[in-house]
């Protein structure tokens, strides 16, 4: 008897570590609308900011929508330590996640309005 509890509480812990995102579909358009807050980094020419010291910043473009999403929730959570991405992370939901990972996979090169990405 205890051992079941066991292992329905580890099933548990299983299932919210990999998160509800599994049923989560991306929608790439939807995805557009949730990016406005990421171009002033994600966006610029050449990845470099300049402010308020030089540093590079990751191109999303093209990127797989699976390592986005992961990424993501990583930040979220604390996993991948970087504090500007964790606070932007933190305010998605599981849903805007996979919105915008939709999105930026989608992009390459040519894509018309989006240059940078
Ligand atoms: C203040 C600048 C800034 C903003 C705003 C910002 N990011 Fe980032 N982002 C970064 C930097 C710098 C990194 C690299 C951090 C690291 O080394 O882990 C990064 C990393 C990432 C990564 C991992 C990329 C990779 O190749 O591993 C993803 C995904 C990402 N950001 C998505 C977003 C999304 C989505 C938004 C908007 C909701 C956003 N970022 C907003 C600066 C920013």
């Amino acid at each position: 008897m205890k051992r079941q509890v066991t292992i329905a509480v580890l099933a548990a812990l299983a299932a919210a570590s990999t998160g509800a995102s599994a049923d989560v579909v991306g929608n790439a358009k939807a995805g557009q609308g949730k990016v406005a807050a990421c171009i002033g980094c994600h966006g610029i020419p050449d990845y470099r900011t300049a402010y308020p010291e030089v540093y590079r910043v990751p191109k999303l473009g093209g990127q797989n929508a699976r390592y986005i999403e992961s990424a993501l929730h990583e930040y979220q959570k604390g996993d991948r330590k970087y504090q500007t991405m964790h606070a932007n992370a933190v305010s998605l939901s599981d849903q805007d996640i996979a919105d915008i990972a939709a999105y930026y996979a989608a992009q390459t090169p040519a894509t018309p309005n989006n240059p940078y990405k």
